[in-house]
């Protein structure tokens, strides 16, 4: 049954998972895709000896759609999430997504329910989750003959509860999400599985999320939960460099929009101790846009590092983020070419 739009109370919507009327699905069988299918089920039949339930051999991706003041839907910066998504497939030896199949799929889904992309204004938008898995049976760990990939959208609000209100983190020292060289850089849902435990005893701490260190030293940052990190100094934009880190499509639009205006950006590895210096953090992702850091604690040392001390987000995150929305929804320029307008 199709679903009535009348009830939705856009402007509080939380980052989750609602219905929506569509999704699409391919399936590719020892190396040949198949048709693009619609369903309206939520439900997919998996073999129980599927590779991804057992050796978690799935990837996933995550971006937007933003409606704008015209009335046209927008999509951000999509390539990139082809490009990444074609990544996580080779890094845990999957068949990767072809870009065409990626794009009709995407475009498909999201005018199959246009409905539900949240007007302007709103503060919520559409997630676009596209999901690759093997789908194959084996019981010795080996790739997969056979994938499917299939994208489904969902309207949310922001990730972090209140927008650009500053959140509190919590450094963790006593679990890794991902080795050095392991799978820390794609998007793979053993990061997120090992990230659990950490993101739970934040919450149950009274934290937003998580700052992971690098797992080998413990001396640097490597992100907060499911997104990056960056910190502010003397006008220069400062994001860490690692080997296990996702490397994020929206950190990667703001080293370029700092750069745009006018700021140093740094993109290397970040000691711990810098945090000191810093007069602005944030967490970066689709998910989470900018959301500011207000405390950092840091329960070895047993030391909190403060920013917003007045509980306002800083100027330049503020100047970032409002830069990098107005070009998402279309109210400013886009002199990147990072936005694809669906006429
Ligand atoms: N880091 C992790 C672990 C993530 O899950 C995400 C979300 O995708 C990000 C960073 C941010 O990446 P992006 O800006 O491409 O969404
Ligand atoms: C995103 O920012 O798109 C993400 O994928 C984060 C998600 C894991 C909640």
């Amino acid at each position: 049954m199709a679903i009535l739009m009348e009830n939705f109370d856009w402007a509080n919507l939380p980052f989750g998972y609602i219905k929506t009327d569509y999704n699409v699905r391919c399936v590719c069988k020892d190396g040949k895709w198949g048709k693009l299918e619609v369903s309206t089920s939520e439900y997919i039949d998996v073999h129980i000896a599927a590779t991804g339930l057992h050796y978690g051999q799935e990837a996933f991706e995550g971006l937007k759609a933003y409606m704008g003041k015209d009335g046209k839907i927008r999509v951000f910066r999509w390539e990139e999430n082809v490009k990444r998504m074609a990544a996580s497939a080779e890094g845990i030896k999957m068949e990767a997504v072809p870009f065409e199949l990626f794009r009709d799929a995407m475009f498909k889904v999201i005018d199959l329910n246009k409905k539900f992309v949240p007007p302007y204004g709103s503060g919520a938008n559409l997630y676009i989750r596209p999901l690759l898995f093997g789908s194959g049976a084996e019981v010795g760990v080996k790739p997969a003959t056979e994938y499917t990939f299939l994208i489904f959208v969902t309207p949310v609000g922001p990730y972090f509860k209140g927008g650009v209100k500053p959140v509190n983190m919590l450094i963790c020292r006593d679990i890794d999400r991902a080795a050095p060289l392991g799978t820390g850089i794609y998007k793979v849902g053993g990061n997120y599985a090992a990230s659990m435990r950490a993101i739970i005893a934040a919450r149950n701490g009274g934290f937003s999320n998580t700052i992971f260190l690098d797992a080998k030293e413990k001396k640097y940052i490597d992100e907060c939960g499911p997104a990056n990190f960056f910190g502010i100094r003397d006008n220069t934009y400062v994001t860490p460099k690692s080997e296990s880190i996702l490397n994020s499509i929206t950190n990667m639009s703001l080293i370029e929009i700092a750069k745009s205006l006018g700021m140093k950006t740094e993109r290397r590895q970040v000691p711990v101790e810098e945090l000191e210096s810093f007069t602005e953090t944030g967490a970066c992702g689709t998910a989470a846009v900018i959301s500011p850091i207000a405390k950092i604690f840091d329960p070895e040392k047993n030391k909190i590092y403060e920013y917003c001390k007045d509980g306002e987000p800083g100027p330049i995150s503020m100047k970032l983020y409002k830069r990098l929305t107005a070009i998402q929804s279309g109210d400013e320029a886009d002199p990147f070419s990072w936005v694809t307008v669906i006429d």
